[in-house]
Order: structure tokens, then sequence, then C-alpha cells
């Protein structure tokens, strides 16, 4: 698989994908929300990006399968495949909040080949594939080389889906604002991903997340030069729903707190 044209050929999918939630943005009535779960809102909105996207990227690898968040396609096993968040930060959407994304993921066996995060309001288009670098809008970035974890800026999100880790998450937090500059919660991972890509933030860390939340943005990292890993500082950050991702320089620091108060 040639993976330098792939990103190529997804790029326009994804750029559409992204205008259509652009000009949909502000639309959306409130009898047209769905509740998912408990604060996990959806609307026609996700479902349909989601459909443009299924279409556009299927033309491109018949033979792969999908992980899409809403489920427009069925899940079937094979070796390529694609994991589909279309609107990552609905809350932040339907708000009226101009930070949201489109996230995407390639990935051969259990690993990620490719990644694309669109930052749809800055027209931001992050895309990076293995060994090949990361790039936003075709201009190479890389992680911040902070590694005084008193001056790093950091960022996360609430697992509201698991009311039992609160107390403990907490416990992280507090710890956190005590030692470092600060912790944000911007309420898109694949943003707060692509964000320490970059070297916006120096840091990201988040628990109860799912593979479409972080596939993308994930590899978009490591080709910056970053480090991402599970809680315990293993590989099972895609399907185990926890990751840190850093700059690498602070990676211990930040896993040394996480490890203390919340395993
Ligand atoms: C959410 C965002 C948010 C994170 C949530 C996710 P969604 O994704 O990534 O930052 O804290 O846990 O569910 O539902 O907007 O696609
Ligand atoms: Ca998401
Ligand atoms: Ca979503």
């Amino acid at each position: 698989m040639n993976l330098s044209s792939i990103i190529e050929q997804v790029k326009p999918v994804v750029l559409e994908a992204g205008a259509f939630i652009k000009k949909e943005a502000g639309q959306v009535q409130h009898e047209q929300i769905e509740h998912k779960t408990l604060n996990n809102l959806v609307s026609y909105v996700d479902k349909t990006a989601e459909e443009m996207l299924v279409k556009g990227l299927r033309k491109i690898i018949p033979e792969a399968v999908f992980i899409t968040e809403e489920e427009t396609v069925i899940q079937e096993k094979g070796d390529w495949k694609w994991v589909v968040d279309p609107l990552d930060g609905t809350t932040n959407f339907l708000h009226g909040i101009p930070l949201f994304s489109v996230s995407i993921a390639l990935m051969y066996q259990e690993e990620v080949q490719c990644g694309w995060v669109y930052d749809i309001m800055h027209d931001d288009l992050y895309t990076a594939y293995k060994n090949g670098g990361a790039f936003v809008n075709n201009i190479p970035i890389k992680v911040s080389s902070q590694n005084d974890f008193g001056q790093a800026l950091l960022v996360t999100g609430f697992p509201y889906g698991h009311p039992d880790k609160m107390k403990k998450y907490v416990d992280v937090f507090y710890e956190l604002m005590m030692n470092t500059r600060g912790v944000r919660r911007l309420g898109s991972a694949a943003i707060d991903l692509v964000y320490v890509a970059c070297g916006k933030l120096d840091a990201f860390y988040e628990y109860g997340l799912s593979p479409w939340d972080v596939a993308g943005g994930s590899i978009i990292l490591k080709e910056a030069g970053g480090y991402v890993s599970d809680f315990k500082g293993e590989e099972n950050y895609i399907f185990g729903k926890e990751i840190i991702a850093t700059n690498d320089k602070i990676q211990k620091n930040l896993m040394k707190i996480i490890e203390d108060k919340f395993l």
C-alpha cells in the first residue's frame, strides 16, 4: 500500500465532510439532538458526515473494513480498517463552541498506518503516515521541547461515562493543578492530540476514550516526535480506554502521577 498516496486521496474526502459540518453549525434544532448515553449527544450532522466519509473511503481501498462511531456501516473483520469519528467534539459543535474535528485512521491489523485530523473551524488539516513525519496543511510539525514539568501546559477530558472513576480522576487533576502551568479541557480528544503534536500543548491524558477518538491523532503525535502509551506505559492505548500522550520529555512525570493517584 502506498501510504503517501493514500494520505493525498483521503484529504478531499475529509475536507468535504468538514465543509458539510461547518455548513450545519448553528442549524441543529433542539429536537434533532439525541442522547446516546448520559451526556453523549448525536445529531443528523454526525451521521450524515459519517455516511459521506464511508462512501469516499470505500472507493479508495475497497477491501478495507470500518470501525465507525455512529455505526452507519456494519463492522466486519479485515486486515485493513478505517477508524472513523465523523465529528469529534459534538458537544462543542452543538453549543456553538468552534472546536471540533473529523478524525480518521487507517490501520493494518493492530497498527495505525495513517491519520487525518481536521480542525474544521481553523481549516487546519493534520496528517501523518508511518515513518513519514507529521504535517499541518503540508507544513511539518513537531512536539514542544518543554522538559520542565512545572512549566508544562496539559489537556484532558473527563470520563463522564465512568462515574466510579471520577473521584480518583479529580485527585490526578488536583495534583496537576498544583504542579504544572495548568490543565485545559478543550472537548475534542483528536484536537487535544494534534495540539500536543504541533507543540501548542505539552501533554494529554484521558480515561474512557474509544478507538475513533485517538487512532488518527496518535500516529500524528508519534510522527511529530511525541510519545504515546496507556496509563501503565504499555501500548494498549487505541482499544484500552487509557491514553497518555506527551512531547516525550515529560511522559514519566505525568505517568508517575497517574500511577500514584489513579491506578
Ligand atoms: C468526545 C470528545 C471529548 C472526550 C469525550 C469524547 P465525541 O468525542 O473527544 O473530548 O472527552 O470522551 O467522547 O463524542 O464528541 O465524538
Ligand atoms: Ca469522539
Ligand atoms: Ca463523534
